[in-house]
């Protein structure tokens, strides 16, 4: 079989194996896909060691998503606005290519699978970090009416918006860095990209901005959303966690490597089966 990895430090939890297991399976590709731990300052030679291996690709998870998209030959316009890489491709001369799914799989989650269009929709993205720079260039090219950043530290907001100001121009996307007291409720879409729960943080949304029937998106799932979760129905909110993303990003990096495009949805409803 071909192998693939996905490498991340910690990633004894990561669900990803599972996934493109069970891809491979429904679409009959000869593969075999496993979970690579990376000292936290060897993600280089770890990935030097498994394309010494043979390794055909890799997906890159916390903490090495920069160090990946600094390690390739080449790489995506998506890696380049992003600053960071989720998906390696690797040619048969050793040759590194990145690329960047994240953002793709949560396009695909939200119109697919939530069946909730993006296209003229008023966007609020929470959060300024590597997260929220890994989906903005995506979210910009389902061309809403508009999408709004809001950070804690504004001054990041305000960066992240500048470096995406001329893809929103060519997408004709209305794109603006606001303080979080100066919000309405405007937004059709909310979507969580900060990394609050973790570290046990308030609720990052303030709580005027939840419209009724707003779809509110926590890019992470498990027990890690379910404070927000809960308080977005409590805000009248439809909310909806990351496990959707999690499953259309590994798809993408999937049919980048195989050139064929998995069952997610079937795979999504498998996953979230296994873990109730
Ligand atoms: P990631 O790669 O997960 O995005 P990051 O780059 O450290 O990680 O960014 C974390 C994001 O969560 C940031 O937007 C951060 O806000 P700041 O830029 O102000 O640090 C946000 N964040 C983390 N803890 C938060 C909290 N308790 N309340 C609000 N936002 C928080």
């Amino acid at each position: 079989p071909d192998n693939y990895c996905v490498f991340g430090n910690p990633i004894g939890h990561s669900r990803s194996p599972w996934i493109h297991q069970r891809f491979a399976q429904l679409t009959g590709q000869n593969l075999d896909y496993q979970a690579r731990l990376a000292p936290l300052d060897g993600f280089a030679d770890s990935l030097r060691d498994f394309i010494a291996q043979g390794g055909k690709g890799a997906n890159v998870t916390v903490p090495f998503k920069h160090d990946a998209a600094r390690c390739a030959h080449t790489c995506s316009q998506r890696v380049v606005l992003a600053g960071a890489a989720n998906t390696l491709l690797i040619s048969a001369d050793g040759q590194i290519h990145a690329d960047n799914t994240d953002g793709l799989g949560l396009v695909a989650d939200i119109t697919h699978n939530a069946g909730v269009a993006l296209a003229g929709a008023d966007i609020l993205l929470v959060g300024a970090g590597g997260a929220a720079a890994g989906v903005l260039g995506p979210l910009l090219q389902a061309q809403p009416r508009s999408i709004t950043v809001c950070n804690r530290t504004a001054a990041k907001a305000q960066a992240l918006v500048a470096r995406h100001q001329a893809l929103a121009q060519q997408q004709n996307v209305q794109l603006l860095a606001q303080e979080q007291q100066a919000l309405d409720r405007d937004f059709s879409v909310i979507i969580n990209a900060t990394a609050a729960s973790l570290s046990g943080g308030a609720v990052p949304v303030p709580e005027g901005s939840v419209r009724p029937g707003a779809l509110v998106y926590d890019m992470m799932y498990g027990p890690a959303a379910e404070g927000f979760l809960d308080w977005v129905w409590q805000q009248g909110g439809i909310a909806r966690d990351g496990l959707g993303m999690l499953v259309e990003q590994a798809a993408a990096a999937f049919a980048l490597w195989r050139g064929v495009q998995p069952p997610s949805a079937q795979v999504l409803d498998e996953l979230r089966d296994l873990l109730l």
